[in-house]
């Protein structure tokens, strides 16, 4: 057979990566594809760039939508990132009846249902295993691996900038605001970095993961979403002391009332594998039914990480080539006419257990106001940490709750807030124990 034509759209940081891959590996990629695989064009903004790899043999060109219009095109290759021009130019290739694989993450969580919709109906495919978790084969896992399963949740470290910086405070005690300054400079962060520490990159990959282990449609909308930007290196310290880590989670979860679907920054039992995950590593824990827990691990960013899942979806496209439309892995994982509407809980109805810490005046009887709130609204106290002053006449007091409704916590902070002998907004930061035993 004839070699497999595609057009690279974006010659970034993943774009150069996959020409390098491609290259350095294409015996070996074609022996699996089974046939060549072509870059047939590629487009960049600036030609006449720096890039980390050989484009001297390469068909460059400025024009993206020349390349989505080539007839001699199997396959797009879309590592532009963004919602705009990426969604116009991969619908023009859809329309095209070319396949596409995609890096981007915002463009499937924002558009999939549509582009999803649209691909069925020209009979492509479109792939995008690099939009989660860089290297890591967490899609081809949940949808194809775990399909006896029934998902029960799965809670990912799935943004590398937000876990270096966590990381870093931990291990070097490093103030949020150098942590983040050294991640800029190495590289980790995104373009504007408040898609990092404030959970939305996150929560375009939580999206992604939540609608192929649920078989629900892409709702980013519905995510709850916290950044990390007020975990203090104090914070990372108490949780230390009672056992635990700070990690920037996405967590979906199954409850009796819909699924949960939240990023934030969570503390987790420092025993737990997941718990040690450092640096721009990301890990992605899912816990299915018959499996138990599975943790899948590796590089969350990074130029060959990430066109390593590149690769890997366009040789599963060049296989599909050939396949019929109609019996090709649905893109959600489950057949489009089976997509459940599940709904999505909304966050007041969030159960999980809290870790709270407030500065409190330090006198008899404070502690036994704060204990009557909880006892008072049912939520029952797992441990209680105080710091004796230093010099001031206040104390830190640190509690763990057990598990409640957020609403009812959040009944808690307000009462807790009005006593008179705590200082100051009282700091909750969610916990997550992340216990699962196969069935
Ligand atoms: N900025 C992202 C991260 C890159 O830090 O994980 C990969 O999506």
């Amino acid at each position: 057979m004839g070699p497999a034509h595609i057009g690279i759209l974006g010659l970034g940081t993943v774009g150069c990566g996959t020409v390098n891959v491609l290259t350095r590996n294409a015996d070996e990629i074609s022996r699996r594809a089974g046939r060549q695989i072509s870059i047939a064009a590629a487009c960049a903004r600036n030609l006449t760039r720096r890039r980390d790899c050989d484009t001297s043999e390469l068909n460059l060109t400025t024009d993206a939508v020349s390349v989505v219009e080539n007839p001699d095109i199997d396959v797009i290759v879309e590592l532009i990132g963004g919602e705009s021009p990426a969604k116009e130019l991969v619908m023009a290739a859809i329309r095209n009846r070319k396949h596409v694989v995609t890096a981007n993450k915002a463009l499937i969580a924002i558009h999939g249902n549509e582009i999803f919709d649209c691909a069925q109906q020209h009979g492509v495919v479109v792939a995008f295993e690099a939009a989660v978790a860089g290297g890591i084969s967490i899609i081809k896992a949940i949808r194809e691996g775990l399909a006896g399963n029934r998902i029960e949740s799965l809670a990912g470290i799935i943004n590398g900038t937000g876990n270096y910086i966590l990381s870093s405070m931990r291990d070097h005690g490093d103030s949020f605001d150098q942590a983040l300054r050294q991640a800029q400079n190495l590289g980790y962060a995104e373009e504007d970095p408040t898609f990092d520490i404030e959970g939305i990159d996150a929560a375009h990959k939580l999206t992604i993961l939540a609608a192929i282990a649920f078989g629900i449609p892409l709702q980013f909308d519905k995510v709850y979403t916290e950044g990390i930007r007020n975990i203090s290196t104090e914070d990372i310290r108490f949780a230390e002391e009672l056992g635990y880590r700070i990690k920037h989670l996405g967590i979906a979860k199954r409850t009796t009332t819909g699924v949960e679907l939240r990023v934030h920054p969570t503390l987790i039992p420092e025993r737990r594998l997941i718990a040690n995950v450092e640096g721009v590593m990301n890990a992605v824990l899912v816990n299915g039914d018959a499996v138990g827990p599975t943790l899948h691990y590796g590089a969350g960013a990074g130029a060959e990480p990430t066109a390593s899942s590149v690769v890997a979806d366009i040789v599963d496209v060049v296989r599909a080539l050939t396949t019929d439309p109609n019996n090709r892995v649905p893109h959600l994982a489950f057949q489009a006419n089976a997509i459940s509407d599940i709904p999505v809980v909304s966050p007041g109805d969030f159960e999980t257990a809290y870790f709270l810490s407030m500065e409190a005046l330090d006198r008899p009887g404070v502690l036994a106001d704060v204990t009557r709130i909880f006892g008072e609204l049912d939520i029952s106290i797992e441990a209680i940490l105080q710091r004796e002053p230093v010099e001031k006449n206040t104390a830190q007091v640190i509690i763990l709750t057990q598990e409640t409704k957020e609403q009812r916590m959040m009944q808690a902070l307000v009462q807790l807030e009005e006593l008179p002998s705590i200082m100051d907004a009282v700091k909750r930061i969610r916990v997550e124990h992340l216990s699962y035993s196969a069935t």
